[in-house]
């Protein structure tokens, strides 16, 4: 196996949402149908334990996600598609980048912070209260998923970027004081990905809990779809197509034409039921055969783990070799 030309993970904490498609997994489809790219793809469960504990819900995420990806046309034998609790290289190197990186860099991730943060305005006595130093070296472990790859590109939401400029940090660390082996990755931010906006306008995420799962039944979506908050401009009113949830998601499916004759609709005044209704059923049918095929892999969680150990062999191609070098090179070898 070649070092990777793209690479992202997707934690398995929860069920795919359509935020999740636009952001991560379409794009990632795509390029892991080219075959003069390297792409690696992989469900990251050490990172789903830093915030659920519940071990039959990472299970479950775990198979909805890898299913997901499935049913929507990841090529897996063109890329390297793979769980990362299968390759025992990446928590190796875990701690390896983890002895050279400074806790002052640590202290400084958004996520840790916002934690601390919230402890302080809640007024309770320890500022690290409920913190983990899974949660604070969160940032480690995603540097050792890139760099045990050597990854040029890593598509990532917005939210991810910090922990990007501290991979390069903590590479560039390991490159000055041992041996110049890793690449410094660029991180790649799908801008659509950032504004798909979930059911009360804010971003779509699990943790805001207003998102809109990609596999429901076709019922559910309606329904889902239907909640959407607007505003109560009436039918035939003008509307800004800038502001509207509803729009915001059309766009991130549909074609620019498409987009831009929706966005004359807003203007000249379209009722919102008619919006919603067109909205299901564009999206319904970009997602009937997906979810045909999702269904049936759910059912047969033997045919996805077939396929990821598959995959976990061909990551290790390259990151059991590429480790013994790391080691070497920090003097964790054989004597003789
Ligand atoms: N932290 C990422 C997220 O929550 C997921 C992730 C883990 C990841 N390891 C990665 C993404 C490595 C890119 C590369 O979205």
């Amino acid at each position: 196996m070649k070092n990777a030309d793209f690479l992202t993970g997707i934690t398995t904490s929860g069920t795919p949402h359509l935020g999740n498609y636009v952001g991560a997994i379409r794009p990632a489809v795509e390029t892991s149908k080219d075959p003069d790219l390297t792409s690696y793809y992989f469900l990251a469960d050490y990172h789903s334990l830093i915030k659920n504990h519940d071990p039959k819900k990472r299970k479950q995420s775990a198979l909805e996600i890898a299913a997901a990806w499935i049913a929507l046309g990841l090529d897996y034998e063109n890329c390297v598609f793979y769980r990362q609790s299968d390759i025992p290289e990446i928590p190796e190197l875990t701690w390896i980048l983890t002895c050279l990186t400074a806790k002052g860099l640590m202290n400084r991730a958004h996520a840790y912070k916002a934690a601390v943060q919230d402890n302080e305005e809640n007024s309770r006595k320890d500022p690290d209260k409920g913190i983990t130093m899974g949660l604070f070296s969160y940032p480690v472990l995603m540097a050792a998923d890139i760099l045990m790859f050597n990854a040029r590109k890593v598509p990532v939401g917005k939210d991810q970027v910090q922990h990007l400029e501290m991979t390069r940090d903590i590479a560039a660390r390991f490159n000055h004081l041992y041996k110049k082996l890793f690449i410094l990755p660029e991180v790649v931010v799908d801008e659509t990905a950032a504004v798909l906006s979930g059911l009360d306008g804010r971003k779509m995420s699990k943790s805001y809990n207003n998102f809109i799962p990609l596999f429901d039944t076709e019922k559910r979506l309606r329904k889902m779809i239907m909640k959407i908050q607007t505003n109560s401009l009436g039918p035939d009113e003008p509307k800004d197509p800038g502001t509207c949830t509803l729009f915001s998601i059309y766009k991130a499916f549909a074609t620019e034409q498409e987009a831009d004759a929706m966005a004359d609709r807003y203007r000249s005044g379209i009722a919102w039921g008619i919006m919603k209704q067109e909205l299901f059923e564009y999206i319904n049918e970009i997602l009937k055969e997906p979810r045909g095929r999702y269904e049936e892999l759910v059912k047969n969680p033997g045919d996805i783990e077939a396929i990821l150990m598959k995959g976990a062999v061909k990551a290790r191609e390259f990151s059991a070799p590429f480790l013994d070098k790391i080691k070497k090179s920090i003097g964790i070898q054989s004597l003789s």
